[in-house]
């Protein structure tokens, strides 16, 4: 049985065999209280070890970071909260952990130590919640999805096109780099790579979600997406996961309305589903996280233009570390100041002028700006990203051209407007920052098992 049901059960006297790692060990001379746990729950489960039972000589191994496995009898526990504890009658030691050696032997470790020992981690309570709680949302994300009948399409991780355009995308290949081959003008043959042409991972699902919501007609993917992002900040990895709903005859302010419902959803969900795990990270990280939370449901999102946005900035006679013109993109300290102190609520972002958005989206009227949205939240910035998309095959494929995209790597995207073509809207939820909001961690690094930025790829 897992620790989480044991702690939960009023079957005393039952015999039962625990299985997990000691997270410690105290005692005299007659008995022993190994603190164990499984990884289901913050809480651990109490051993009781008489020592007339079990020898001190058995009991060395079990040491902090051992793994165990105990049978005794569920037993009400005399300590204060806890409800039940076992007293162990046989002690069998999988797995010895030499206190010279193990790194987690105390408490409180700092977050940057547990980085460099991230395949460890999530032996701390504090990496088991977060665990714990990912995958509670994950779980969300896919019911909310399937409840309203979206389909969840599996769109390539291996791609010839740069959804973004924004040029962060890893190469690809199966080539020798030692030893390219070379077309007679001298330029590396890629008839001859794996693919015969030059391919990347993906920075997004979206082209090809698209196209399943243009036959479909609502889609939504999951899966991680890829970004040679210089960027070396708390918000930002090179491998992360993104959700992204497509859906045909939605118009930006149907989108809107799917973004701020879908968010209040994952977040309602972690409150009634997490609740022991979010109170854990209420207490040891963030002590205004369950209030933040409770904010996000309890109020609607502000819906503002960019260029209203953007007067609101100026006017603020705040000091930014980068300017703020109409036409140049927010950065995070201009979408917090939004945020946290001017409207103190999420904040919509929409009408963004299109030379700082990407190719797809729908052009408006006024030959500036495009139907984009962001959406911007407390202590995160940017956590979703979408728009309304271009549907006049025309208008889309000027805006290629004039982009300078390679029109043969987008054929069969601009296809869909030359045949059936529908006003469709869609976004992307980074889901680490959806997490760096649910679990109150500040460093995007603490809330994905391995996480890949510049310069490390380890474990
Ligand atoms: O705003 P982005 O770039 O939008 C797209 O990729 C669209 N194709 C989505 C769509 O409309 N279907 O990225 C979407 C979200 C961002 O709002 C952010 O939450 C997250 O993805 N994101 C990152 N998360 C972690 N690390 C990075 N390097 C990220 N880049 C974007
Ligand atoms: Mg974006």
């Amino acid at each position: 049985m897992r620790i989480a049901q044991l702690l939960k059960s009023t079957d005393y006297g039952t015999k039962v065999t625990v299985k997990g790692w000691v997270r410690t060990k105290r005692g005299n001379k007659n008995v022993a209280f190994l603190a164990l746990n499984d990884g289901s729950c913050v809480a651990n489960i109490q051993i009781v070890a008489d020592l007339a039972k079990i020898s001190e000589e058995e009991l060395k191994p079990v040491t902090t970071g051992a793994c165990v496995a105990v049978e005794g009898t569920l037993v009400e526990s005399l300590g204060a909260g806890q409800g039940v504890e076992v007293q162990a009658e046989t002690i069998e030691v999988y797995g010895t952990a030499d206190p010279a050696t193990y790194p987690l032997q105390k408490k409180g470790h700092s977050l940057e130590f547990l980085r460099e020992i991230a395949y460890l981690r999530p032996r701390t309570n504090t990496f088991g919640a977060i665990l714990r709680i990912r995958h509670a949302m994950a779980y969300a994300i896919h019911k909310f999805f399937n409840d309203k009948g979206f389909y969840y399409l599996h769109t390539p991780l291996i791609t010839a096109s740069d959804c973004e355009g924004a040029g962060e995308m890893f190469q690809v290949t199966t080539l020798d780099l030692d030893n390219m081959p070379r077309t007679e003008e001298g330029a590396i043959d890629f008839a001859q790579d794996f693919f015969g042409k030059p391919c990347s991972l993906t920075v997004s699902g979206q082209l090809e979600g698209e196209l399943g919501a243009l036959s479909m007609g609502q889609i939504y993917t999951f899966g991680p997406t890829f970004r040679a992002e210089h960027s070396n900040t708390p918000r930002h990895l090179a491998e992360f996961w993104m959700i992204e709903p497509e859906v045909a005859f939605f118009d930006l302010k149907d989108n809107m309305d799917m973004a701020e419902e879908f968010l209040k959803y994952l977040i309602r969900y972690a409150l009634e589903n997490c609740r022991e795990d979010l109170e854990f990270m209420n207490k040891m990280w963030d002590n205004e996280l369950l209030d933040r939370l409770n904010f996000v449901l309890e109020n609607d999102f502000v819906r503002l233009d960019y260029t209203e946005g953007i007067e609101i900035l100026k006017a603020s006679g705040k000091k930014f570390e980068f300017p703020c013109e109409w036409g140049s993109d927010l950065q995070s300290e201009h979408e917090r100041y939004l945020v946290e102190e001017h409207f103190k609520k999420p904040v919509i972002l929409i009408n963004y002028p299109k030379d700082i958005k990407a190719f797809y989206m729908k052009q408006n009227e006024d030959g500036k700006t495009v139907r984009a949205m962001d959406v911007l939240f407390p202590k995160i910035g940017e956590i979703i990203g979408g728009s309304e998309r271009e549907a006049d095959y025309g208008k889309l494929s000027a805006r290629i051209k004039e982009l300078g995209i390679p029109e043969k790597d987008m054929w069969w995207y601009l296809d869909t407007r030359r045949w059936g073509s529908a006003p469709h809207s869609g976004f992307g939820l980074g889901f680490e920052r959806l997490l760096l909001f649910v679990t109150g961690m500040s460093n995007i690094r603490d809330v994905i098992p391995f996480p890949r930025t510049l310069k490390n790829a380890e474990f």
